[in-house]
């Protein structure tokens, strides 16, 4: 974390379950919880002994006596096990990313974000989990008009992906109001950027284009605007949100650090002291115009509002990509 930005510290489970534990916002998670003292069960289905991004997120993991990890595919594998006294599920499992939603791939989402869900919740039941925590995300809300969106606006999903997170969130409230159901509170995330992020999203291809000078290629004018949210903010807010005594439905995550694409290269671009090479290619269906969260919920709830802003994040997450890629050069 950028210096000078440490969240008050929030009681911590004494033990966890983090699905989706091999990927950028569950390494971070399962991290963040083992340095605090809870033991973490991890699952996830990249094998990181033949996956090179998920060997990568759970190198500061390996070794680590509170952290286990287990490789395994939600959509099949005995899930009642894992949960044995576990306090709290943090279900962050899940097939990200707003664009390769549309076509053939749907199916993979419907499975692993919607199916996947459903069994954790049936065993959450079976095994007497008390909390669930679970990862949504912004892009439920849909096209939006310049405010800021609210957790009870109305919601009008504009692509595949968005269409099974309202899904996976809403099944999740379902079963928080049943007899035993655990109680749940679903983090609305808004585009989180940092360390390790996933190579397909947009500030890490920025800072890529930056370290590297190939060339940044930029769907639509660079006027789409999203609240960029740096992810020690969003583990801050995850952890707090297993705290919380009673589940409070849906929160956004997000806030503070509202800019548009071009405002990120700017930035890029004075942090690497020379330009970025655009290619301009077309906007793409589905991608929303803007994101904005009305913060004031998890303010409320979580004591939780963002600390790191985007040129203190963009620097944070720049130096970790430099240091990751094999052949940066500063002078290149
Ligand atoms: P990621 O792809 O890095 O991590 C997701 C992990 O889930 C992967 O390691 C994947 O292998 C695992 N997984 C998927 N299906 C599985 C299954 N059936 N069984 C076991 N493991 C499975 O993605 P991320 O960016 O870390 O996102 C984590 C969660 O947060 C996702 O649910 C995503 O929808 C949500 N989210 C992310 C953002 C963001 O900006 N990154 C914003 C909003 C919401
Ligand atoms: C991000 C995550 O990828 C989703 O997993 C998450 O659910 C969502 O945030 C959320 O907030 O809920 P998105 O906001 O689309 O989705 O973030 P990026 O993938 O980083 O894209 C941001 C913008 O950059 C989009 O307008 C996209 O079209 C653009 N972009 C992306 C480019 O111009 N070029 C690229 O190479 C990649």
């Amino acid at each position: 974390m950028p210096q000078h930005e440490q969240h008050p510290t929030t009681a911590v489970p004494r033990r966890a379950v983090v699905t989706g534990s091999a990927g950028f916002i569950g390494s971070h998670l399962a991290h963040a919880l083992v340095q605090a003292g809870t033991t973490v069960i991890g699952v996830d289905r990249r094998d990181p002994s033949s996956d090179a991004t998920a060997a990568a997120n759970l190198g500061a993991l390996r070794g680590l006596p509170g952290y286990h990890h287990v490789t395994a595919d939600l959509l099949n594998c005995a899930i009642d096990p894992l949960l044995i006294e576990a306090d709290a599920v943090f279900h962050l499992a899940g097939i990200p990313g707003v664009r390769p939603s549309w076509g053939a791939q749907f199916s993979d989402y419907l499975a692993s974000n919607v199916l996947a869900t459903h069994r954790v919740l049936e065993a959450c039941i079976r095994i007497g989990v008390p909390r669930l925590v679970v990862a949504s995300s912004s892009s439920v809300y849909g096209p939006t008009d310049d405010g800021a969106s609210g957790e009870s606006d109305r919601l009008r999903p504009a692509s595949p992906y968005a269409v099974t997170k309202l899904a996976e969130e809403q099944l999740c409230l379902a079963y928080a109001a049943r007899p035993s159901g655990p109680g749940v509170v679903a983090l609305r995330y808004f585009t989180v950027y940092g360390p390790r992020q996933r190579p397909d999203m947009f500030t890490h291809r920025t800072l890529q284009a930056a370290l590297t000078g190939q060339p940044l290629r930029l769907y639509g004018d660079g006027h789409q605007r999203r609240d960029f949210t740096y992810i020690d903010d969003v583990i801050a807010a995850t952890i707090a949100a297993a705290a919380v005594p009673t589940a409070h439905g849906a929160i956004n995550v997000g806030g503070g650090s509202n800019a548009s694409l071009l405002e990120v290269i700017n930035i890029a671009t004075s942090l690497i002291g020379r330009d970025i090479q655009i290619q301009q290619d077309h906007a793409r269906t589905g991608d929303v115009l803007l994101t904005r969260a009305d913060p004031s919920r998890a303010r409320e709830v979580l004591g939780w509002q963002p600390r790191v802003n985007l040129p203190n994040g963009l620097r944070a997450h720049m130096q970790a990509l430099a240091a990751q890629l094999p052949n940066y050069n500063r002078a290149a």
